[in-house]
């Protein structure tokens, strides 16, 4: 897998050489794939969450009219390894909420934009697509909404802003999967929904006069990993069988992540987004996360940093927050007798895109186990200011890994 990417990497480079040195208008067309019939499914399903008219990215890529302009613009994003915004290499840990792009489209798409970029059978046109309007899952056992609605100025570019949003919970719950509909979906570019039970949250609203509240910089919020995080196109993961504890009354917290790019940029806009919740029918095994830290300060080529895990424990999903310039993270697990179990390899970590990352299968560990995590720094790797859904900023790495104790959560 690794070396064919090399490989295909190379050819790639080989071609961007040969064309752009003749006139770019007149490339012939020596592409076996065409945008109506081998192109369009790939740019629907991998990229056209966002890229969509009305979509949070800055252009759409499921016409072809709209599309060709940008070959080669997609061609350097695919090469760098920034788009689609899914930095982690499917086979080294293997997820269910989102996946690499293979090495098939990959090398679809770069034949395809440096070979003529052809349309394809005029009689094949496909149909342009919507953005989904449904909850993936269905409907949600409880839908919150904003209490207001909250305007994204003019003259603002980018901008986290928490809500408060009263669970009106009766009885203690499990929340099994999460799931949002943005209000704004040009603008609303991420969000995380956390559970409060102490109260913090309102406060801070209260404290601020206008709709939610800003990252709080001295850190008083939030004080633990999110129980959804959520991009556009990514699939909510629902638990069977183990749920993130909503305790009765507790306040829901939505963190949103406004961004505008050059085509949205300088306009106005209002967002009331929607959080679903799906609640566990009978008992759930409580989700429960640890907070994996490096070293404050990491220096070096290469930085690795253990973290031991107390008791029997199955991992379900992993939240890697990176802010110093790197090229890959890797972990794995290691078991007493010293087997190694890859989790997770995520290559350009990009912090303006945090994920959770949900294994397949979930990854049973006896008692003694450890985390192994290996980064590899660019060299002189500076800091990049960033803010953290783990309510953690002052180590440069950090993981939440959420886990259920013992055996495995029937799943
Ligand atoms: C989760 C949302 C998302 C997905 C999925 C996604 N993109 Fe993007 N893309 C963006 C956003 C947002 C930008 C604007 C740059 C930024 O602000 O980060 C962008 C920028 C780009 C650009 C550069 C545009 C420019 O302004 O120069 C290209 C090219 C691109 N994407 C191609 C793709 C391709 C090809 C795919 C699928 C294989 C894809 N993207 C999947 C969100 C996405």
């Amino acid at each position: 897998m690794r070396l064919y990417m090399w490989g295909l990497l190379a050819l790639a480079m080989a071609c961007i050489v040969t064309l752009d040195s003749g006139t770019r208008g007149h490339t012939p067309i020596s592409s076996r794939w065409n945008y109506n019939e081998h192109l369009f499914p790939i740019f629907r399903d991998q990229c056209g969450s966002c890229h969509i008219d009305g979509g949070i990215a800055p252009m759409s890529l499921v016409t072809y009219q709209s599309a060709y302009p940008w070959t080669q613009s997609i061609r350097e994003e695919i090469l760098g390894l920034r788009m689609p915004p899914w930095q982690a290499e499917d086979g080294f840990g293997m997820f269910r909420n989102g996946h690499a792009l293979s090495a098939r489209d990959m090398d679809m798409i770069l034949e395809w934009s440096s070979g003529g970029y052809p349309q394809g059978p005029r009689d094949q046109v496909p149909p342009a697509p919507e953005l989904p309007a449904d909850w993936a899952l269905g409907e949600p056992g409880v839908t919150l909404e904003m209490p207001e609605a909250f305007e994204i100025d003019a003259g603002t570019r980018e901008l986290v802003r928490y809500f408060v949003l009263p669970s009106g919970t009766a009885a203690d719950a499990a929340i099994t999967a999460v799931d949002l509909q943005p209000g704004a979906r040009a603008v609303v570019r991420s969000a995380a929904v956390f559970v409060d039970t102490a109260g913090v949250a309102r406060q801070l609203d209260d404290a601020d006069p206008a709709p939610g509240f800003a990252d709080p910089e001295d850190g008083a919020f939030p004080s633990a990993p999110p129980v959804g995080v959520w991009i556009p196109g990514q699939a909510p993961v629902r638990m069977d069988g183990a749920g993130y504890p909503l305790p009765a009354g507790s306040d829901v917290v939505l963190r949103v992540q406004y961004k505008k790019t050059w085509i949205t940029e300088g306009q106005a806009f209002t967002d009331q987004s929607r959080v679903g919740l799906y609640l566990a029918d009978g008992d759930a095994a409580a989700i429960d996360s640890m907070l994996v830290t490096s070293p404050a300060t990491v220096s070096g080529r290469e930085v690795s940093f253990s973290h031991d895990i107390a008791g029997e424990v199955t991992l379900l999903s992993v939240i890697p927050e990176v802010d110093i310039e790197s090229s890959e993270i890797q972990v794995e697990a290691v078991k007493p007798d010293g087997s190694r179990i890859p989790m997770l390899w995520l290559r350009e970590p990009d912090s303006g895109w945090t994920s959770r990352f949900w294994f397949d299968a979930p990854v049973s560990l006896p008692e003694g186990s450890r985390l192994d995590i290996t980064a590899v720094l660019d060299p002189g790797a500076e800091r990049m200011p960033s803010t953290s859904l783990l309510g953690e900023t002052a180590v440069p790495i950090r993981l939440a890994v959420d886990y259920v104790e013992g055996a495995p959560a029937a799943n």
